[in-house]
């Protein structure tokens, strides 16, 4: 960190894909309201997953990380939030159980609600407003009013995120996490996918091995992994004003932390050198990941992780690859072959979906689920040959039977999209989708976990 950092420091660097807020006056009122505010993370817990995270760099463990791309007020209620968490649970067990190594569980969630977009503003006809920036700034609906950035929104989100994470507190320690209820955390509309069925079957073998345990007096009451489970919350640390406000010093060491999620990342578009993102992260405490698309350069990179990550800790950085399925193969090497050789410690994660979105010939944003798969094959195949780990996906998602990606075994085609396609942003698996890939990366992520034992023996 920069020994003059503080967590304003931001402002005096080129902040792009933020909103410029007509009322200086309000934007000052509700960041004062937010300082205010309790924390809605601690940073002992930021620690926690710093710690879980240097266990994925030695390969120890894997990272599994998704949620909405942008989650919205409309969409909020507690199903959305309980059918999320079971998918990303779901998925969870499938990797544990296929790779035989711990999973960390970090959800787009509790906080991720503003969006960098490609364009400033939206035509439609004759009217030019500003674009959607996510909830947390403007409205979704086209009309001058509601596009105008709004810094009153900014406490709304941060009262949806305290919820939303009160419930996933509950949900990871009250009971529902118990994997002696893995049976239970299956959807009604599943039931066609072939991958429900494979589920069953994996929910009954560790059924089997949890009575045999508790045979041997190994139980929920006396295992506390077995009743319960850890579960961190993530967001793209977009909007400073929100994320400033939410920056605390920790009492215990002294360091500051971006209380409003466990692990904030920087996105794609913001990760350029001067930039107030990259200036405003170095001095937080939490974990944080970085979004590395086919721009960077391995040296920009370098310089990065030297900003970032100055005292080389492991599990602090995550470095979220997102190239398209037809790129991965050929510009990840250079990034893998630079990390290598300068041993930064980091974790190397796949964001299959950034890379892939194409629109539809019903004119719909849309990924297809071939695509996805390919580029996680892609990175796979990559750390393969360059002997590094790849430990980590990084996928938009929800729990609710949306089709807004095409295909997957109970296949999204094309005309289906508009069924029911009701992301605020990109498009998402859907609990199938999600699931059924999550099959698919155990057998990638069991193979590479044999490979590297054979390797080590
Ligand atoms: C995102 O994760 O929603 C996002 C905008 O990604 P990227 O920065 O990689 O484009
Ligand atoms: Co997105």
């Amino acid at each position: 960190m920069a020994t003059n950092w503080t967590p304003d420091s931001w402002r005096n660097a080129k902040g792009i894909h933020m909103p410029e807020y007509r009322d200086a006056v309000a934007l000052a009122a509700t960041e004062e309201t937010l300082r205010n505010y309790p924390p809605l993370v601690f940073a002992g817990e930021a620690r926690n997953l710093t710690e879980d995270l240097a266990k994925v760099v030695e390969g120890r463990a894997f990272l599994l990380q998704g949620g909405d791309c942008a989650e919205s007020f409309a969409e909020f209620h507690p199903n959305n939030i309980r059918d999320t968490f079971r998918v990303i649970l779901q998925m969870a067990v499938v990797l544990t159980f296929a790779g035989k190594v711990p999973v960390v569980k970090l959800g787009r969630m509790a906080g991720q609600f503003a969006k960098p977009r490609s364009a400033p503003t939206e035509v439609k006809g004759e009217v030019e407003l500003p674009s959607y920036f996510g909830d947390i700034i403007n409205d979704i609906e086209f009309d001058a009013e509601g596009r105008e950035p709004d810094p009153a929104r900014m406490v709304r989100a941060y009262s949806q995120a305290a919820s939303t994470l009160n419930l996933l507190r509950a949900f990871s320690n009250g009971g529902y996490a118990n994997l002696k209820q893995v049976h239970a955390w299956t959807h009604d509309y599943m039931g066609r996918s072939p991958w429900a069925q494979k589920y069953k079957e994996t929910a009954d073998r560790i059924g089997e091995a949890l009575d045999f345990m508790e045979a041997c007096g190994i139980t929920p009451e006396t295992v506390p992994q077995i009743k319960g489970t850890s579960f961190y919350t993530s967001h793209e640390a977009l909007l400073l004003p929100y994320e400033q406000a939410m920056t605390r010093q920790d009492s215990l060491t002294g360091r500051w932390y971006d209380t409003s999620a466990h692990f904030l990342w920087i996105g794609d578009r913001t990760r350029f050198e001067g930039s107030a993102h990259v200036e405003y992260l170095p001095g937080i405490g939490n974990p944080i990941g970085m979004k590395c698309g086919p721009s960077l350069e391995p040296d920009a990179m370098l310089r990065m992780l030297d900003t970032l990550n100055p005292g080389r800790e492991p599990g602090r950085i995550t470095l979220i690859s997102r190239y398209g399925y037809d790129k991965v193969e050929s510009g990840l090497p250079k990034l893998v072959r630079a990390v290598q050789r300068e041993g930064h410690p980091v974790i190397w994660s796949c964001d299959p979906m950034h890379g892939n979105v194409i629109k539809s010939d019903s004119g719909y944003k849309t990924r297809p689920f071939e695509r996805i798969l390919a580029e996680v094959r892609g990175f796979f195949a990559v750390h393969r040959a360059e002997g590094s780990f790849g430990g980590g996906i990084h996928i938009e998602m929800t729990g609710q039977n949306v089709t807004e990606c095409t295909g997957g075994a109970v296949a999204v085609t094309d005309e289906a999209l508009a069924d029911r396609y009701h992301t605020h942003c990109d498009p998402r698996l859907n609990a199938a989708q999600s699931l059924e890939l999550a099959f698919l990366l155990a057998e990638m992520l069991n193979q590479e976990l044999n490979e590297r034992a054979r390797k080590a023996a």
